[in-house]
């Protein structure tokens, strides 16, 4: 590989649930890397998440102390879009919102150098519409982790129609260098995660909605009777109920089918700012 073109520094934009994961990953793995969000006590929030969060690697001995010190060395925390402009490659993982990730997407074409590839983070939006916003669509790409970053090991991969395909190459090797595993596949409302996971969900809290059960007994049912490692409720606390929202809302408009109808009570408890583990309280409480 050309080494002009190798990548050693990341850009990470938003510092919330994902991208201080990604920020975690991508220090850990070597490469210097640049956070960003757009206060900076959000940026400082994310800083001690990863330190909270290696120091528990540390504990359970999968990483030294040093390394640890290393990896939050190699982390500049940033509000500032132009620390991005020196960055090999930028993954956006700021809020779920279509207008918000065009700005963004418009801003890097801008800032960053001609060869730094961007990917997005998102989990339902199209790749193609993101890469619209730029000059530059051959070097547009999802990188979508899974939550949490630092323990889950994929990474969907979706190729916009204009991904050169050198550019997935160079994404999919990356992420393996990240301890991850890359599976590819195409720019489709929900890709493949999203379109199956979300329906799921959403499904499980109609099941809550309509009294079919408690929340505790649709998730044991789907835990124990699927082999699924947590329940629907559960796993839509951890993803953030704003988040869930977003993406079946995506599924909704874009597919146009009444089957992605978002469930009133999902709609609620958003708009009564139950967003799960991130606010305290979602489907079960986490105040305690
Ligand atoms: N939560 C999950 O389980 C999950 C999983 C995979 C992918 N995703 C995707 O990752 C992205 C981020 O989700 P999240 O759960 O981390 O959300 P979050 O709400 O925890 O964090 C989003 C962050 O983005 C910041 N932000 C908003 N606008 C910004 C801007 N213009 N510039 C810089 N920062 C900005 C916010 O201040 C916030 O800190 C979304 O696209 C989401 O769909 C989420």
């Amino acid at each position: 590989m050309n080494s002009e073109l190798k990548i050693k520094t990341i850009g990470v934009i938003g510092a919330g649930t994902m991208g201080n994961g990604i920020a975690h990953v991508s220090a850990l793995s070597g490469f210097d890397t640049v956070l960003m969000d757009i206060k900076d006590e959000f940026v400082q929030q994310g800083l001690s998440t990863i330190q909270k969060n290696m120091g528990r690697q540390v504990k359970k001995e999968k990483i030294s102390q040093s390394e640890m010190e290393t990896s939050m060395s190699r982390i500049t925390a940033s509000t500032d879009y132009n620390q991005l402009s020196a960055c090999d490659l930028v993954i956006e993982a700021a809020t779920e919102n279509l207008g918000i990730k065009l700005d963004i997407f418009r801003e890097l074409d801008n800032i960053c150098k001609p060869e730094t590839i961007l990917a997005s983070n998102t989990s339902s939006i199209s790749i193609n519409i993101i890469a619209s916003a730029t000059q530059r669509p051959e070097k547009v790409i999802g990188m979508h982790f899974m939550n949490p970053v630092p323990v889950m090991k994929l990474v969907e991969i979706v190729k916009g129609k204009k991904t050169d395909n050198s550019i997935t190459k160079r994404i999919t090797d990356l992420s393996t260098k990240m301890g991850k595993i890359p599976v590819e596949c195409n720019d489709s409302p929900g890709f493949v995660s999203n379109r199956i996971l979300m329906p799921m969900i959403n499904e499980a809290i109609f099941c809550l909605d309509e009294g079919v059960g408690t929340p505790d007994a649709i998730d044991t049912i789907m835990k124990l009777g699927m082999a699924h490692p947590m329940g629907p409720l559960t796993l839509a606390d951890l993803i953030g109920l704003d988040v869930c929202l977003s993406v079946i809302n995506v599924l909704y408009t874009d597919f146009g089918d009444e089957k992605y109808r978002p469930c009133p009570l999902l709609v609620k408890k958003v708009e009564d700012g139950e967003l799960g583990r991130k606010s305290g309280k979602g489907f079960y409480n986490y105040n305690t």
